[in-house]
């Protein structure tokens, strides 16, 4: 198994009702470590931008304005396969679909509030990482 680190987001619904804590407390449970971490608020065009391969679907609107109402927590999470771990630990992208005891079917709230983002490949990792990060942040 390979070490590896993948990006994650806690979404406005989750600053919202202040559970960061509390999400965190599952990666660091499961094993992940949180090498970076920033609170910020994207604007619409960011948003827009960091999800630019969904700008076809028809909930690409939707989801700019969703990511871009609130405070996010973008983080970098490192460990033993972290990219499909963190899948697992997150659950299904609809939380009505999600496993029992996954982040969202425990938090989230809807398919576009659903709590949680997660690099689905390493490619993405590492240009969702380097969206976010800069070397020098990266702090393991
Ligand atoms: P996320 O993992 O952040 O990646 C893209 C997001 O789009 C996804 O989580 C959902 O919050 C949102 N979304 C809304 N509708 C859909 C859909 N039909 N399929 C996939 N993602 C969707």
């Amino acid at each position: 198994m390979a070490v590896e680190r993948t990006l994650s987001i806690l979404k406005p619904d989750a600053t919202e009702r202040n559970l960061t804590g509390q999400i965190n407390a599952r990666f660091e449970a499961a094993g992940l470590r949180i090498v970076a971490q920033k609170r910020l608020q994207l604007t619409d065009a960011q948003a827009g931008l960091f999800y630019q391969e969904h700008s076809a679907r028809p909930f690409y609107k939707d989801l700019c304005g969703f990511m871009s109402s609130g405070p996010i927590v973008a983080q970098v999470l490192e460990g033993e396969n972290a990219i499909l771990a963190n899948r697992d630990i997150m659950g299904a992208t609809n939380p009505a679909n999600a496993a029992a005891g996954t982040i969202r079917k425990d938090f989230a709230v809807s398919i576009d509030a659903n709590s949680v983002h997660g690099s689905d490949s390493p490619a993405a990792a590492a240009r969702e990482i380097s969206f976010f990060f800069s070397t020098l942040e990266l702090v393991g």
